[in-house]
């Protein structure tokens, strides 16, 4: 059997990512990367000569890419709102995708991408790496045990001490590209919400604000460049936010955002998420009829504790009646990454081990978009519109058995 033939569009930044699909010896290998910016196909070129003293071909253009090189997959780590046009032409040309989520930044958006993989009968796996997180993964079991009962509310608080380095220095600043930071992060979380529930979200509203790097100096206006595929410098130094300068010229996304939802078996779920904080976690509590729990520190190099009280106690107790230690796996984003690409290709393959869905991918961008939405308006309450029963129940992971 040959290797399989993988390629990236987006090279630098996330596109990282791909290198875990970099196998020789194994059954895989990147083959080609496209990238627009000059500065980010060097990048690419130099990480594979210096990881793997191998040199991928590279292309300006990605549809060139897709016409050459008969590629099995593509992955796919551009920026939100290149998302529906990158993974619509792929799946068009029945290659398999992996897409960075958010799936897209618009629901008509990420429903055009499932229909592409419907249509074409093509594999499609959406980077929900969260899923494949020790911690989400242990409080998901800690559920179906049944310790703490049936699920009645699951609250999720999303404190992010990077949000101005990562996110109001470059395209994530602007409603155009990424819409909302309740797609970009957001979506993250609303996933995981959904999926501790058991159920998607059918109503959500929302309050939030641009509290702090509105009121920032900026870049020059009229300084239209995206990122380039050169990282923004990161550093703890940046701290106070209020304090801070050189963001993007256009600085429209909330950096404070709170939403309500129900979800559609009763469970009542929120998520707060604020980008000028000292510290980073995402924290979730979730409620049953027999106990709660929740999580202190997630999938960073600290790990994850996880508390669980079963008894009542009319105080509060830092410590749970259970303790669970969950320490990180190796690898980026706490031993997701590697694990996440390695079961898209799988999926390629035909051995079936992806933790997540389109259909769950397109249900937290619908609640993210309805979210900011709400925000934008006054806090009005929306329905999530539900997908077409041939979208809702058709498996994407075996796309090719259904030609
Ligand atoms: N799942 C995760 O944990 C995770 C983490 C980080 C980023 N992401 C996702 O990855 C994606 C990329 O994020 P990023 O921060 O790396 O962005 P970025 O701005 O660094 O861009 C990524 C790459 O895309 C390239 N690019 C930009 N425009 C292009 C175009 N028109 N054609 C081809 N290539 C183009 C850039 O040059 C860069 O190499 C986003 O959708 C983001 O949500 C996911």
């Amino acid at each position: 059997m040959r290797n399989l033939r993988i390629g990236i569009i987006g090279c630098a930044g996330r596109g990282e990512l791909a290198d875990f699909a970099h196998h020789p010896e194994n059954g895989s290998e990147i083959v080609a990367g496209a990238d627009i910016y000059p500065e980010a196909r060097n990048t690419f070129l130099t990480r594979y000569q210096d990881k793997f003293k191998f040199q991928p071909t590279v292309y300006v253009d990605y549809r060139e890419m897709i016409e050459k090189e008969q590629l099995d997959g593509v992955i796919i780590t551009t920026p939100d709102f290149l998302h529906e046009e990158h993974a619509v032409y792929a799946l068009n040309h029945k290659i398999a995708v992996y897409l960075e989520k958010p799936i897209a930044i618009s629901i008509e958006g990420a429903d055009r991408i499932l229909e592409a993989a419907y249509r074409n009968r093509t594999k499609l796996v959406i980077g929900h790496n969260m899923r494949y997180m020790s911690f989400t993964r242990k409080m998901k079991e800690i559920i179906a045990s049944g310790t703490i009962g049936d699920v009645k509310a699951i609250w999720c608080r999303h404190f992010i001490s990077y949000g101005g380095d990562a996110y109001f220095r470059d395209w994530h600043a602007a409603r155009k590209y990424s819409n909302s930071l309740l797609l970009q992060k957001g979506a993250h979380d609303i996933d995981i919400i959904h999926w501790l529930a058991g159920a998607r979200t059918t109503r959500v509203n929302g309050m939030g604000s641009l509290s702090v790097y509105d009121k920032l100096p900026r870049r020059a206006q009229g300084d239209e460049r995206l990122k380039s595929g050169v990282m923004s410098v990161w550093s703890e130094e940046h701290f106070p936010a209020i304090e801070q300068k050189d963001f993007y010229p256009e600085i429209e996304v909330e950096d404070i955002n709170m939403i309500s939802m129900r979800l559609a078996n009763g469970v009542m779920a929120s998520y707060e998420q604020c980008h000028f904080t000292p510290d980073t976690c995402r924290n979730y509590t979730v409620i049953g009829t027999k106990g709660r729990l929740e999580n202190y520190g997630d999938y960073s190099l600290a790990g994850s504790n996880i508390q669980v009280w079963t008894k009542r106690k009319d105080a509060f107790r830092l410590e749970g009646d259970i303790t669970y230690r969950v320490a990180p796996g190796d690898g980026n984003h706490g031993g997701a990454d590697p694990l996440i690409i390695q079961s898209f290709l799988d999926a390629i393959r035909g051995q079936y081990n992806v933790w997540s869905t389109p259909q769950a991918a397109r249900y937290s961008v619908a609640t993210g978009c309805l979210g900011a939405d709400s925000i934008r308006q006054g806090g009005a309450c929306y329905t999530v519109p539900a997908l077409p029963d041939y979208l809702e129940n058709f498996d994407f992971a075996r796309a090719e058995e259904k030609k």
